[in-house]
């Protein structure tokens, strides 16, 4: 807390991390609650390379509304249902234990000033959603001083966006789809922490960092109406892929999260294809994609590699560090050195890379010049721990917002 020349400033900021879903969540069983009609499950990506950064305050020196600014933008959150939902949420939790004792500041009484920065682009199918509802649940909730775990508190980043509610945690984490109306049982839970399975790494193929057409929560409500596939793909196949997907994080078991892995993201755009009308989140260069990692696993004799996509045509490719040479080196041998990311985080196993890992004349040579030049840029990174609580706050002691 800072206090100015008139009131207290409390502020309370927190970093979040990106996931990306190894069985995807794809349509609600409840819009307005956001509950999903399957079960998912997702690997936690390390902050070293994507990351949300949100610093929650409240003063009773701020104008009477609440507002939430994102990368130096004002944000229109008073039209935004989910944001408010989450807020609300938040906010009476804290009334409640002001409530129970009567010497806690009325901090829930305070109108709230939000500030928050994706370190990446957001809107662009790299899950900014799922870092930003993350971070300012758990922004807000630490402000607050609530006492809620991570498991309760994803019960309300849910309602921000559902992907966000496995972004509170680190490592291998389950959203249960749940079964009460309420959506009370409908949680995240961690599968296993980052420091179970260290070894899993991602390489993110970005291929197009532009707005994309059809959002997920819209495109998700198409398949649901009119897809023949996606009762099947929610109801049969994703439960037995969740039991089997669990045992191959507990086991470690690379090439059985593998193919589980690549199944799931096929069935999950087989879904979107079968929509009406259809919807194409994969293309040309996503496709190239998919073909490369077959040949890859192909031509070690073992399967090393996976991808996965989400609502958009960027691909995610999970590998062991192990494998980085054979994975990450064919790639960047493909793509070029000089392709923005090889150098981030992460680059240690691949700095050094110049030949391929994989002979190139058994990857069909069709694919090399649609991924050279349809790859824009590459995010190397691997499984990484949950939300940080930080001192580098987005707003100053007397509650100015900081935009850099
Ligand atoms: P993405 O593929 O990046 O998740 P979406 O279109 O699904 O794209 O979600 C983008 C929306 O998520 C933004 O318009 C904004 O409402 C919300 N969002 C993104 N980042 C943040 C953030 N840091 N804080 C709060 N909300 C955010
Ligand atoms: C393909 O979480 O963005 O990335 O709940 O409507 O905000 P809303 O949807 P969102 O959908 C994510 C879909 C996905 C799969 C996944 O992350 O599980």
């Amino acid at each position: 807390m800072a206090s100015s020349s008139s009131q207290p400033v409390y502020r309370a900021t927190t970093t979040a991390p990106v996931n990306i879903a190894v069985i995807k969540y794809w349509g609600k069983r409840d819009v307005t609650l956001n509950l999903p009609t399957n079960s998912s499950l997702s690997v936690t990506l390390s902050q070293r390379s994507l990351r949300t950064l949100t610093t929650a305050s409240c003063s009773a020196n701020y104008p009477t509304a609440d507002t939430l600014s994102l990368n130096g933008k004002p944000q229109d959150i008073q039209s935004s249902k989910r944001t408010l939902a989450c807020l609300s949420n938040l906010r009476a939790l804290r009334q409640a234990i002001e409530d129970a004792d009567s010497s806690l500041s009325k901090l829930s009484a305070l109108p709230l000033r939000i500030v928050s920065e994706n370190n990446f682009p957001t809107a662009a199918g790299l899950a900014s959603s799922a870092a930003g509802f993350a971070a300012l649940v758990r922004a807000v909730a630490n402000l607050y001083q609530l006492p809620q775990s991570p498991r309760d508190l994803s019960r309300i980043a849910r309602q921000g966006s559902g992907s966000a509610c496995r972004s509170l945690m680190g490592g291998y984490v389950a959203w249960r789809t749940g079964e009460l109306a309420d959506g009370s049982d409908s949680l995240a839970e961690e599968v296993a922490p980052a420091s179970h399975w260290p070894e899993m790494r991602a390489l993110v193929l970005v291929v197009s960092a532009e707005k994309k057409d059809v959002p997920s929560t819209e495109g998700m409500q198409t398949t649901v109406e009119t897809s023949s596939l996606f009762a099947t793909r929610a109801q049969a196949v994703v439960p037995e892929r969740m039991t089997a997907i669990e045992e191959a994080i507990q086991n470690r078991d690379f090439p059985r999260f593998a193919e589980i892995t690549m199944r799931d993201s096929n069935t999950f755009h087989a879904t979107c294809l079968d929509s009406w009308p259809p919807i194409f989140y994969m293309n040309d260069v996503s496709r190239a994609a998919v073909r490369l990692v077959h040949d890859i696993n192909r031509a070690v004799g073992r399967t090393v590699c996976a991808y996965t996509f989400d609502a958009g045509p960027n691909a995610v490719i999970y590998y062991e560090e192990k494998d980085s040479a054979l994975v990450a080196g064919t790639v960047k041998a493909i793509l070029g050195a000089d392709t923005e990311g090889w150098d981030g985080p992460f680059n240690e196993s691949v700095a050094n890379v110049t030949a391929p890992g994989v002979a190139l004349d058994q990857v069909d040579s069709r694919i090399l010049n649609v991924l050279k030049d349809g790859v824009s840029r590459v995010i190397l990174t691997g499984v990484g721990e949950g939300p940080i609580s930080v001192k580098e706050h987005l707003v100053t002691e007397t509650g100015e917002a900081i935009i850099h």
